[in-house]
């Protein structure tokens, strides 16, 4: 693109129309919040689905899910390699999570969010990730280019307290509360440092670890390989830094990755390989959270709170939304 004026339509999609994206998590959380606290996980999974299928579907772009509900005969709506959009406009990658912590939502538990992120071909890249786990380690833009994946917790953890100018004691790590996590967080709690256990949603901690005010210094431990993507996009928007392995349980997820990756999938990747250039991402808070208040009824009208960035400008906007016409029939 150096030297190159980009076409003007481009232009005016990455400074304006990208905003139009926050409409698609918002949606979603509205539909997926009817649903808080009703033990349904399905018919709440549906429900963002379907809310941000149809909002992806007026937008004008030529959208191509590549993060997904699953492949296509798995997942009804949403699937991988989905075409979605009006057909005319750029044509732009999508990596969807339409309900983070499903079981969050259906319990009414704190941190269930709806989550997008956006890469318009050719100026940006979001990766087709393998549906499989990922060990993840996210940090802060001050921690950039201190942490090392393959070196273990221990050290990753006062590599990022001398970083920050912090004792040990006063380092908190989100994991998510799994037993397959037990040596990691007694590792971590030798050292002296606190570890924040999550039942669901490593997503939102990995953005909670991205902003300096929230309180966690970090995300370690294994979680899904797409929402990895999601928060690659996350932290490019924010200047932090990303490592993370991919984890397979089955042989059939090993043979899958390595057709769709080349070989190569035993490497450690980097926030560049997940997500790279020009992306957009947004999230929109469904029940109540640390990173994101949920869905508000009101008489007659709803409340939301989205965030939406940009990495192009590391722009990163907070958005409270009213919805008029939005009840909680
Ligand atoms: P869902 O909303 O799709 O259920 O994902 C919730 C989640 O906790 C993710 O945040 C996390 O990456 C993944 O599940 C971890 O998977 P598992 O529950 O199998 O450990």
């Amino acid at each position: 693109m150096k030297g190159q004026r980009r076409p003007d339509a481009q232009v005016e999609f990455d400074r304006y129309r990208h905003i139009d994206f926050l409409r698609v998590t918002e949606e979603a959380a509205l539909a997926a919040s009817k649903w808080v606290g009703k033990g349904k996980r399905d018919e709440a999974d549906d429900a963002a689905c379907s809310a941000m299928r149809s909002c992806l579907n007026q937008m004008e772009v030529k959208a191509r899910i590549v993060i997904g509900e699953g492949e296509r005969d798995e997942a009804p709506m949403l699937y991988i390699g989905e075409e979605l959009g009006s057909g005319d406009g750029p044509e732009v990658q999508i990596a969807v999570d339409p309900l983070e912590g499903t079981n969050l939502c259906a319990n009414g538990t704190p941190n269930a969010i709806s989550v997008l992120a956006a890469a318009v071909v050719g100026e940006g890249f979001l990766m087709h990730a393998p549906d499989c786990y990922m060990d993840k380690l996210v940090v802060g833009s001050e921690c950039k280019g201190v942490v090392d994946i393959t070196l273990p917790p221990r050290v990753n953890v006062r590599l990022m307290a001398k970083a920050l100018g912090k004792d040990i004691d006063e380092m908190i790590i989100g994991i998510l509360d799994r037993p397959r996590h037990e040596k990691l967080i007694n590792e971590l709690r030798e050292t002296g440092c606190r570890v924040h256990l999550v039942p669901d949603g490593d997503l939102s901690v990995a953005i909670a670890a991205l902003d300096p005010d929230a309180g966690i210094d970090g995300l370690m431990g294994v979680g899904g390989a797409p929402e990895g993507v999601l928060t690659a996009a996350a932290v490019l928007c924010t200047g932090g830094d990303m490592q993370a392995k991919l984890v397979f349980t089955k042989d059939e997820q090993r043979e899958r990755a390595e057709k769709m990756m080349d070989g190569a999938i035993d490497r450690v990747l980097k926030t560049q390989d997940l997500a790279r250039g020009s992306v957009t991402f947004c999230a929109t808070g469904i029940t109540p959270g640390d990173l994101l208040r949920g869905v508000r009824f009101r008489r007659g009208f709803a409340l939301t709170e989205s965030i939406i960035m940009r990495s192009a400008t590391r722009q990163i906007r907070r958005i409270e939304t009213i919805h008029q016409d939005h009840n909680n029939d």
